[in-house]
């Protein structure tokens, strides 16, 4: 049976993806902050006949990764998904955080950061031994495409863009650092998905996106690790 770690997995694409692993008959470990209050997970979890099993984990608390990290020191992984992400807290009475030239609020761009981009790297380093103990583990990670310097066309969304221009480029550097250990790498834009990032106008609904975001990690290769994907498989620009 593979097995997969998932960060955020309380809601959103986390959620379906520990629904739609766990259907496909993964054991799944599904990681969130507050495990008391993620009813969809526990339930999810209480019907799935033991192959999910929910963990406490905040991606921007180092010590709660390693603690992670040495509970499951004997459990090999085949994926590692690093779904947790943040676009920041709404202003009061807002739907979204304000996010135009002028309107920086800097304790939100070191909450991105640590969630979006330092996140995904601590996991790594921290999981990087559980991966290489199965038969050749995967690390996949929830970019944007609103990370790419070369899709930018309307400007705005300053931090959210810098943390996922800074979590393609970790993920570059890791696939190149990895490959000697039989790890492969991939970033992932999952596509604009109604979730409570995406929002109810969004096109696109969570279980096709997670379902070929499922397609396009089954099929990375070490010659095609490192990549920045569409979640259907096509290459996405930097
Ligand atoms: N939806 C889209 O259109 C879209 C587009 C491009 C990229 N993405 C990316 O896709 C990923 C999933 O997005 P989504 O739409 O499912 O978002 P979402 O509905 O807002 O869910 C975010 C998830 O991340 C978790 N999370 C936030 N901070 C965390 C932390 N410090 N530690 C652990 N978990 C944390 C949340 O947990 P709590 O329940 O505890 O808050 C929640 O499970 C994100 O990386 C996002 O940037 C989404």
């Amino acid at each position: 049976m593979p097995t997969v770690l998932i960060t955020g997995a309380s809601r959103g694409l986390g959620l379906e993806f520990t629904r739609q692993y766990s259907a496909d008959g993964w054991r799944v470990l599904a990681a969130c902050r507050t495990p008391a209050t993620a009813r969809d997970l526990s339930a999810l979890a209480a019907a799935s006949d033991g192959r999910i099993t929910v963990h406490p984990l905040d991606v921007e608390d180092h010590a709660s990764i390693d603690r992670l990290a040495t509970a499951l020191a004997t459990v090999p992984l085949d994926l590692l998904l690093n779904n947790a992400g943040s676009a920041g807290a709404p202003a009061p009475g807002e739907s979204r955080a304000p996010s135009g030239f002028g309107q920086s609020r800097y304790d939100d761009w070191l909450t991105m950061f640590r969630v979006n981009v330092m996140g995904p790297m601590k996991m790594a380093e921290a999981f990087a031994p559980h991966l290489e103990a199965g038969p050749g583990g995967t690390i996949a990670t929830l970019s944007s495409m609103l990370g790419s310097m070369t899709q930018n066309a309307t400007g705005g969304v300053y931090a959210y863009r810098a943390t996922k221009a800074g979590v393609n480029a970790v993920m570059k550097s890791m696939s190149i650092d990895l490959a000697p250990r039989g790890i492969t790498v991939v970033t992932l834009h999952p596509g604009w998905v109604r979730t409570d990032m995406g929002g109810p106008t969004a096109p696109l609904d969570v279980a096709t996106s997670v379902a070929q975001m499922r397609d396009t990690i089954a099929a990375v290769t070490p010659e095609t690790s490192g990549r920045f994907l569409l979640h259907d498989g096509t290459p996405l620009p930097w």
